[in-house]
């Protein structure tokens, strides 16, 4: 595997590929990966001549100081991973060669009601940051295809939003999340929780499952209302938001019988991490 560190090896290995004429799969991330990450670049591989990886912390997404100085950092490990799947090119820069100067930081993105709701809300500046570093991402790699899992579904919504605005060309193919056996989604924060923290996690994924069985019985608020208190019950767990919204526009459904595909989402502290999951249930 191609490991490349800087922007203008990046765009110099770019190069030599487009003379090729072969389709690039892209797997942007941040790293400490777990099998979620491993099965995208697996399709990647499938779907395409050569896969690229990155991996970079991107600090300008982070709104809070701990969870970026807590981010695992696993590169030794997340090189051997790679290699096992065939990857072609890891991309790895740090901080100051994406972001040399201020310029590109201060720039703004508006996505309408997109970023300000669910995680926008409580992140504010998270999808900001999401945005500049994936475009410059796409525009150094050039892929053909982009992979991004549905655990993080609303920036999922956000880069799709952000390719079709700037009608760049690539393809964003969204993957379903992946489950421990218990059915927590993997996550590079899981890790962070405690034994006993762990033990408890499933519910938040219970939950969403159970909502499912509300529809028709309970109104989609009273079925947002009834899913927070279950989750509330543990006195480990404080809900940020546990939403029904529609799949594609994230806005509130009154009833079920809307004519749109549905989706619910939380996000939730256990002890000091936070996670967030979702489901789309009808
Ligand atoms: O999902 C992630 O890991 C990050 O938000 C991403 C897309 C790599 C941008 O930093």
């Amino acid at each position: 595997m191609l490991i490349l560190k800087t922007i203008s090896d990046a765009r110099a290995w770019r190069d030599s590929v487009g003379e090729e004429q072969k389709t690039i799969g892209f797997v942007p991330t941040m790293g400490a990966l777990h099998p979620g990450h491993i099965s995208l670049i697996r399709k990647a591989n499938r779907e395409n001549d050569l896969v690229a990886c990155s991996i970079f912390v991107n600090p300008i997404q982070f709104n809070n100081r701990e969870d970026l100085e807590k981010y695992p950092r696993t590169l030794d490990a997340d090189i051997r991973h790679l290699e096992e799947v065939a990857c072609d090119v890891l991309f790895a820069p740090t901080a100051s060669e994406m972001y040399p100067g201020q310029d590109i930081i201060n720039d703004k993105y508006n996505f309408g009601h997109l970023d300000k709701v669910l995680e926008g809300k409580f992140r504010p500046g998270h999808f900001n940051g999401v945005a500049v570093v994936v475009r410059k991402l796409f525009e150094i790699i050039q892929p053909h295809r982009a992979y991004f899992g549905m655990k993080d579904y609303q920036q999922l919504k956000i880069v799709e939003e952000l390719v079709k605005y700037h009608k760049m060309p690539v393809e964003i193919i969204a993957c379903p999340t992946l489950r421990e056996k218990d059915g927590l989604a993997m996550s590079s924060r899981n890790v962070r929780l405690t034994h006993h923290e762990r033990s408890i996690a499933p519910v938040i994924h219970r939950v969403l499952l159970e909502i499912k069985e509300k529809i028709g019985h309970l109104t989609p608020k009273g079925a947002q209302i009834w899913g927070a208190n279950q989750l509330n019950k543990y006195a480990e767990i404080q809900v940020e938001y546990l939403q029904i919204v529609g799949a594609d526009d994230l806005l509130p459904i009154e009833t079920w019988d809307e004519k749109k595909s549905v989706v619910v989402l939380v996000a939730a502290y256990l002890g000091k991490v936070r996670l967030i999951d979702n489901m789309i249930i009808k």
